[in-house]
């Protein structure tokens, strides 16, 4: 017997995914219990994945190396070295989600007082988000070696899920693609030698007198990402 299925949404699903958003200003002395840390990632793991594969390798980095890490990273960025697993360039973006974008950055920047054409300012803050945005976590998401982008699918799949556990725990993060720019140096910080880096994700809990935080995101109107057939 079919069982029936409600027709409006809880109020705490749509609470979870609508209070998620990319905190930029943590509390770097507050730390996520170890607990809830296994309890997060747990919950993660129960993301699908095609022929559940679960093709991701999670690194979760706390403490001195951490620490150590966030130097590594301000001296490889200071020095370009820069090592990428996927290729990046502009172009890939779309005139209307290049609009998104600066959109996204006039309101980023303009919170923080950078005023658009002060690029050597943005430049500083980029470089020093690569300390995790002063978060005393971060977590590194790769996929194994294959080069094929479906498993980016997963990765994406592995990714929301963890953030929206990471919300339901009242923990805070930031997904940071920066990251990501410097695969090598995060590797050999890690001993790691395998795996392809998409994407770190710092976390912990926000500080809520940075205004950074007060920054919010619209979307897209559903008709210009969602087409409904038949
Ligand atoms: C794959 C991915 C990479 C991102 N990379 C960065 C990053 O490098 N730096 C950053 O400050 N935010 C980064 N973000 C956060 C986005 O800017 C943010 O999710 C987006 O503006 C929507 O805002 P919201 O998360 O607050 O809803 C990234 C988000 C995703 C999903």
């Amino acid at each position: 017997m079919d069982l029936p299925r409600p027709t409006e949404l809880s109020g705490s699903t749509e609470k979870l995914i609508r209070s998620r958003h990319a905190v930029r200003a943590f509390r770097p002395d507050a730390a996520v219990p170890p607990e809830t840390m296994r309890a997060i990632f747990s919950l993660a793991g129960a993301a699908p994945s095609n022929s559940n594969a679960q093709p991701w390798r999670v690194e979760v980095v706390s403490g001195a190396v951490r620490d150590r890490l966030a130097e590594s990273l301000r001296e490889a960025h200071a020095a370009q070295r820069t090592s990428v697993d996927f290729p990046y360039e502009e172009a890939m973006y779309s005139p209307v989600q290049q609009e998104r974008r600066a959109a996204f950055g006039a309101q980023l920047y303009g919170t923080l007082g950078i005023a658009p054409a002060d690029h050597a300012a943005r430049a500083a803050y980029d470089a020093e988000s690569l300390r995790f945005y002063g978060a005393p976590h971060v977590a590194f998401l790769f996929v194994s070696d294959r080069d094929d982008a479906r498993l980016a699918a997963d990765a994406g799949a592995y990714m929301q899920t963890l953030l929206l556990a990471m919300t339901g725990y009242g923990v805070d993060s930031c997904p940071q693609g920066l990251l990501s720019f410097y695969a090598d140096t995060v590797r050999d910080e890690l001993g790691i030698t395998g795996g392809k880096l998409l994407v770190g994700v710092s976390f912990g809990y926000a500080d809520d007198t940075a205004a950074v935080n007060r920054v919010t995101t619209g979307r897209a109107a559903l008709e210009a990402t969602t087409t409904f057939h038949g």
